[in-house]
């Protein structure tokens, strides 16, 4: 099954009296590993409890586990706008199906993690917890949803879920009270405190013709004991652009050294809140005050996509402009807003590769409006603030669903195109690093040739010296027609099937919204294409893929 399980069931000494098993599951579904971490957390803490607690991925149990069990913590976040994870799919298709067991026996508990900064907050949670309650299962407690700063939250919720499972489950009797869930943190640097890391190369890759701005990364690791696998991501946190912060105090009208909390407002406006995207209740109360009709009437009537069209690259300042001058005051404004996070890149190097640092693989988000030029709160911060030798706070972010087969052997397809390379960068260090025989295939891509195709030099050395079996590339824009990965894909669609056949994993990086969706499209017909399969059988083939987990994608 999976092989976590084993790790995750206790070894007792032989000689111990037989611990009688609790049957506590915790099932877990995540993109970027977090749910997965607290599921950890989760089943260490019901331990202590005198629990056995098995822990697996959404995906990884069947109908028939599911109906057999009797006390199960779900621990899910949601992934783009109100979507599944990508390993709670399956389990989703499953239980939504009206061939779903009856759950009568089972008695659970949801926790929801996602950010309010998205439509369809903590939907996937929200989902799987009505479809439990109506296929007969009783809530231990309510569901708790969690925004971005979860793990407190998560923390009280685990604390209160885990004696309440452990009620007639056979575990020791407990007087309440909280346990620990642990910030995910590794050598102890984590997202409360960052490893302030030296940054030792920032350069640009893409030419200077391309309408892109994409930047290579080095951090130094230096003593700081931190270690990454290839396909983890890391935590870079970001300080606000000090104009930025400039022109929201002179739009405030405020004293940068008023005092705020136990620092000045300027120092808080820059490294302490997000300066840069309106939380909801930001634009709500500036709808409230600003009296701004075409405001009023997007938010009132309910129009998501006149919504954002409407706040399509409006940034705080430029929605304080709506009010009158006096409608906010610092510390109104204060209130409204959001804790500055970090930004999660996925990792551009192996360990193995990268004595003792860390590459990332950035494009700078740059563009212009009402005048003013605006930028990605990260990607500029690094790109233009943290010179070669300055300092910036990182932490690693382990992303242990995204990873290359244990099995050296085996054949790997990799679709990364733009930024979308940087974890098949990592990917194909580590397979050199490791010796591994495998068969390498990657689809890259962007606009230009000329000016996009980066790592050119690394890539076609690796070409040459065998470690590429095969690099196919698309770019765009170079031709009438416009020319993606997936038109390779397709091109190639009878040796990527026979990779397939062969046991390649086949993993996507990148572009979420269109990119990934077809790549998706175009894996499924090549399978029916060339499998000879009718689209419902080719559909299969790839859940098959997917629970063997050879189907995997980091996306964004
Ligand atoms: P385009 O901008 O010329 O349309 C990296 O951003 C590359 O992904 C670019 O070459 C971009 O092409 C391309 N791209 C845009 N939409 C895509 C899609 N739906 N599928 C695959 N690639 C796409």
């Amino acid at each position: 099954l999976h092989s976590r399980l084993a790790i995750e069931t206790p070894v007792t000494a032989a000689a111990a009296a037989p611990v009688k098993a609790a049957s506590l599951h915790i099932l877990y579904g995540t993109q970027t590993g977090n749910a997965e971490r607290v599921a950890m957390d989760a089943a260490a803490n019901a331990r202590a409890l005198g629990l056995s607690p098995e822990v697996a991925g959404l995906d990884d149990i069947t109908m028939e586990q599911l109906a057999a069990m009797e006390r199960l913590i779900v621990i899910t976040s949601t992934y783009g706008e109100g979507e599944m994870p990508d390993n709670a799919q399956l389990f989703w298709e499953a239980i939504s199906a009206s061939t779903a067991p009856r759950l009568e026996s089972l008695r659970f508990g949801v926790l929801a993690l996602g950010d309010t900064g998205y439509d369809g907050f903590c939907q996937a949670g929200k989902l799987i917890d009505m479809r439990l309650e109506q296929l007969g299962a009783t809530r231990i407690l309510a569901r708790r949803d969690c925004d971005i700063d979860y793990e407190d939250p998560a923390a009280a919720w685990v604390g209160q879920a885990l004696p309440l499972a452990a009620e007639n489950a056979g575990g020791v009797p407990v007087s309440g009270g909280t346990l620990a869930v642990a910030v995910p943190k590794t050598a102890g640097w984590g997202r409360k405190n960052p490893y302030p890391s030296r940054l030792a190369v920032n350069r640009r890759l893409s030419g200077s013709a391309s309408a892109k701005e994409i930047r290579h990364y080095e951090f130094d690791l230096g003593d700081s004991g931190l270690e990454y696998e290839a396909g983890d991501a890391l935590g870079v946190m970001p300080v606000n652009d000090p104009a930025l912060v400039s022109l929201l105090l002179s739009r405030l009208g405020a004293d940068p050294h008023a005092p705020a909390g136990e620092t000045s407002l300027e120092t808080a406006l820059t490294g302490k809140f997000e300066i840069s995207t309106p939380s909801r209740d930001l634009i709500a109360e500036v709808e409230r005050r600003a009296g701004n009709e075409e405001l009023t009437h997007v938010l009132r009537n309910g129009d998501k996509e006149a919504l954002d069209a409407f706040l399509w690259g409006k940034d705080i300042c430029d929605l304080l402009a709506l009010a009158p001058p006096s409608a906010f005051s610092a510390a109104d404004l204060l209130a409204l807003l959001k804790p500055l996070q970090h930004r999660a890149y996925s990792i551009s190097s192996s360990p193995h590769a990268a004595a003792g640092g860390v590459h990332l693989t950035i494009a700078s988000v740059r563009y212009h409006a009402d005048g003013r030029d605006r930028g990605g709160v990260c990607s500029t911060f690094l790109a233009d603030r943290v010179a070669e030798g300055a300092h910036a706070g990182i932490f690693v972010s382990q992303n242990k669903s995204f990873r290359l087969p244990a099995d050296n052997d085996a054949p790997v397809i990799m679709v990364g195109p733009g930024t979308g390379i940087a974890p098949f960068r990592a990917f194909l260090q580590e397979r050199r690093a490791r010796g591994a025989r495998g068969r390498n295939w990657l689809f890259f891509g962007d606009q230009h040739r000329e000016s996009d195709f980066i790592y050119e030099d690394e890539l076609s050395e690796m070409s040459r010296d065998g470690l590429l079996t095969r690099l196919d590339l698309a770019f765009s824009r170079d031709q009438k027609e416009k020319i993606y990965v997936q038109t390779r894909m397709r091109e190639n669609g009878k040796a990527l099937f026979a990779w397939l056949e062969e046991g390649a994993a086949f993993y996507v990086c990148g572009d979420a919204s269109r990119m990934a969706h077809d790549v998706d499209k175009a894996l499924v017909e090549i399978i029916a294409t060339h499998g000879g399969l009718t689209a419902d059988k080719a559909a299969d083939y790839v859940a098959g893929l997917k629970r063997e987990k050879r189907y995997l994608r980091d996306v964004y």
